[in-house]
């Protein structure tokens, strides 16, 4: 496996894989790797031939009063957890190489990213798909990973991709979960342990969701204020949003849909959580 942290050599390195005529994933990730980050590079490493991942975290993405400065930064483990689940190679940028000084570009998408995410965390994806783009630009990847976990990031990616004509092919992966539930974070490691237990509330609330859907005649609505009052009644938790929304424009539904997906955000105690369900009806 190869270390890299300088984008013109990555580059190189990809290009002569591809020149070989093998199949280039990339895996985004911005470390502090856990199971759910294990999950995308093994299907890259299905799928292709050759597995780049990235670890970086990107300082646009955050906003001034986020948790940029402490984010979890484990660079040997992220390395082995990368040597173990079978990538190439894995990108270690500096923030200098990524960002100059000079630098005047932004990505942006509009409506995708105006909402629940992008209403809390206002300029979190601008940076997430200006950083994006960067990625695939350094590293040209047939195919880029992202996890259901996050799921308007993966729309946006999706949109934007579309958008602007880059030729790569976004594959997006189930949630990786805790065996009590819990969607596996690079923030859970900030929940004490009390945290933890209110934090098992959020994924409890989706699957009340979930059943509600195939066993009750009750409109999106109704389900959604369901999973609020079950948030709300547990204690310990700040909810942001508790919704049910369509899967491909993220507009709140009256209706029982085909395309229907419960998004919750939630703070508990200074840990910002977000967490997903798509949601069948009978
Ligand atoms: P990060 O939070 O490190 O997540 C990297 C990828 O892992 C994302 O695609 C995310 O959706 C996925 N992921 C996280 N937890 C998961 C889980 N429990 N199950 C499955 N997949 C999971 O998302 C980012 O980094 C950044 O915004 C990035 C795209 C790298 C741009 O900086």
């Amino acid at each position: 496996m190869i270390v890299e942290s300088s984008p013109a050599e990555v580059r190189r390195i990809v290009r002569a894989a591809r020149q070989r005529g093998l199949i280039v994933g990339c895996v985004p990730t911005m470390g502090a790797l856990h199971q759910g980050h294990v999950s995308l590079i093994e299907s890259a490493r299905t799928d292709c031939d050759f597995v780049a991942v990235t670890l970086f975290v990107n300082p646009t993405q955050f906003g001034p009063n986020e948790d940029f400065s402490r984010y979890p930064r484990t660079l040997d483990a992220d390395l082995e957890m990368c040597r173990t689940a079978g990538a190439d190679l894995v990108f270690t940028p500096p923030v200098s190489s990524m960002y100059s000084e000079s630098a005047q570009t932004t990505v942006r998408v509009t409506k995708l990213a105006e909402f629940l995410e992008g209403a809390h965390r206002p300029g979190h994806f601008d940076g997430v798909s200006t950083v994006v783009t960067k990625l695939f630009n350094i590293t040209e990847p047939d195919r880029a990973y992202f996890g259901q976990k996050d799921f308007q990031q993966q729309l946006i990616i999706r949109q934007m991709v579309t958008d602007l004509n880059q030729p790569v092919e976004i594959v997006t992966c189930p949630i990786v979960r805790e065996a009590d539930g819990l969607a596996m974070s690079s923030r859970n490691r900030y929940l004490s342990s009390a945290e933890r237990s209110h934090a098992l509330q959020l994924s409890q609330a989706l699957k009340l969701a979930e059943n509600l859907a195939v066993d009750s005649a009750l409109m999106p609505p109704e389900i959604a204020q369901a999973m609020k009052d079950h948030l709300n009644s547990a204690g310990g938790i700040d909810v942001q949003y508790a919704v049910i929304v369509d899967s491909a424009t993220l507009q709140p539904l009256a209706e029982r849909s085909d395309s229907a997906v419960a998004l919750i955000a939630a703070k508990v105690g200074a840990t910002r959580l977000i967490d997903n369900q798509i949601l069948r009806f009978r």
